[in-house]
């Protein structure tokens, strides 16, 4: 059924990026895709005019659609780039593979993705089990314990750091800068252009050590280049390590964290889970599309005029493609506010779509898929602890993250 395109000047029911919004999104994503799909509003910091989109067919299309880019700095207007949201400004990360188009994308893209070999994947479920099963038992010695800080971050920092071959002490450092980068507060944005120098200087450091002492990690292969010979310069190794800090650091926390905050609130998709282990990899994608730790990609910004379901969105206003709000879209998915772990043709948006989709799929695929099936099976009669409606979510405006979720595990 065709759907229609209607101009409003009706308000959703609570401020876009608000803190209403912050700790329950959904009602408003629900109002848009009804009222209006292509959502002309102020974002919170700057007061700058931005468009929401959030109904899936729309996301999906103009996600892969050329004229819109991440390039802030070249196709963003002189309102939106003296705010600095164009992730990485005044750091490396402002020429990284998140904010580039084709054709450097495309090189950046095919050097790094030639690290991340079958191989190497193959390697890092051992690793992945390893830490998993450490972390379960240093949480049975604790009794009662934060999910997000006691299992799911460790187990985020100790792959991550394993996997890129750093020491885990550094962690925390980079954790605190990555919980600093899109903030929901306009007060904390002066910060952020900070927050990113300290992940880049985080970067170059890890690139410096792997320079004087290889090893058989991700750091040290995008340090030798493709098999081919293709090799990225020293700056942008280090832009690249620190997009993987700032694509892997805090979002396998965050979905962790709510997976495991959706297994608890439904009790029967979870004995499912526990019962049958080759559901893991349907699971992990239902919890990506139910949850996602990103509820927005990066800022995507009109390269030209465009003219899409009625609306015209000017030459240099920045778009947020909405894809947690396409993932509950009922035009796409059947009774879509249902978590369903057996749900079938779950072509869900939470990777992303087009030339920027998720490069770190396959390690989080891995990780959810070990992570949240072993903490039920060892702790089959966790118990909440305090009131299931205390549980927040931090005040970001990209990053979906559950404060903490304290259980007791005995
Ligand atoms: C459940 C966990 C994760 C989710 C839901 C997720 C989601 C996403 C999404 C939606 C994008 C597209 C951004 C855009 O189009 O602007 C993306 C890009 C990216 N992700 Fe992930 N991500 C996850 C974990 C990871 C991990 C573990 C890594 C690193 C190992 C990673 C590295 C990246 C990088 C480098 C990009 C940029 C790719 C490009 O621009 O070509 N992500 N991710």
């Amino acid at each position: 059924m065709e759907r229609k395109y209607a101009m409003t000047t009706l308000s959703p029911p609570s401020a876009l990026f608000g803190p209403e919004y912050t700790q329950n999104p959904y009602p408003v994503y629900a109002w848009l895709r009804e009222h209006s799909p292509i959502h002309e509003f102020r974002f919170p910091i700057g007061d700058v005019r931005m468009w929401m989109v959030t109904r899936y067919d729309d996301v999906r299309a103009l996600l892969g659609d050329t004229r819109f880019s991440t390039e802030g700095r070249k196709w963003g207007s002189e309102a939106f780039n003296a705010l600095g949201l164009t992730a990485g400004t005044g750091s490396l990360l402002e020429d990284g593979i998140s904010v580039v188009d084709a054709p450097a994308h495309t090189r950046l893209r095919r050097v790094a993705m030639g690290a991340f070999t079958p191989r190497r994947i193959a390697t890092w479920r051992d690793t992945i089990s390893r830490i998993v099963n450490e972390t379960l038992d240093a949480c049975a010695r604790k009794g009662e314990i934060d999910v997000l800080d006691d299992y799911a971050g460790v187990i985020s920092s100790t792959v991550l750091a394993e996997i890129l071959g750093i020491r885990i002490e550094r962690h925390a450092e980079l954790v605190e800068n990555l919980s600093r980068c899109f903030p929901a507060d306009p007060a904390l944005q002066a910060e952020v252009p900070q927050a990113f120098s300290a992940i880049c200087d985080y970067a170059a450091d890890i690139v410096a050590e792997k320079r004087l002492s290889p090893g058989d990690d991700l750091t040290t292969a995008l340090l030798d280049g493709t098999e081919g010979g293709e090799r990225l310069t020293d700056d942008e190794v280090v832009a690249m390590v620190a997009s993987i800090a700032l694509g892997g650091g805090d979002t396998i926390r965050a979905f962790l964290g709510s997976a495991i905050l959706a297994l608890i609130d439904h009790p029967g998709q979870r004995d499912l889970l526990v019962a049958d282990p080759s559901l893991a990899p349907a699971a992990v994608e239902e919890f990506v599309r139910y949850d996602a730790p990103f509820t927005t990609v990066m800022f995507r910004l009109a390269k030209e005029d465009v003219t899409h379901g009625g609306v015209t969105i000017p030459a240099g206003d920045a778009v947020i493609m909405c894809q947690a709000a396409a993932n509950r879209d009922p035009a796409r998915f059947t009774d879509p506010d249902r978590l369903d772990l057996l749900r079938e043709n779950n072509r869900h948006l939470g990777w992303g779509h087009g030339i920027h989709n998720c490069m770190g799929a396959a390690l989080a695929r891995l990780e959810g898929e070990i992570a949240v099936p072993a903490f039920f099976r060892r702790f089959p009669d966790l118990r909440l602890v305090g009131d299931r409606a205390d549980v927040r979510f931090i005040e970001s405006f990209a990053l979906r993250r559950i404060d903490s979720l304290h259980v007791e595990v005995l």
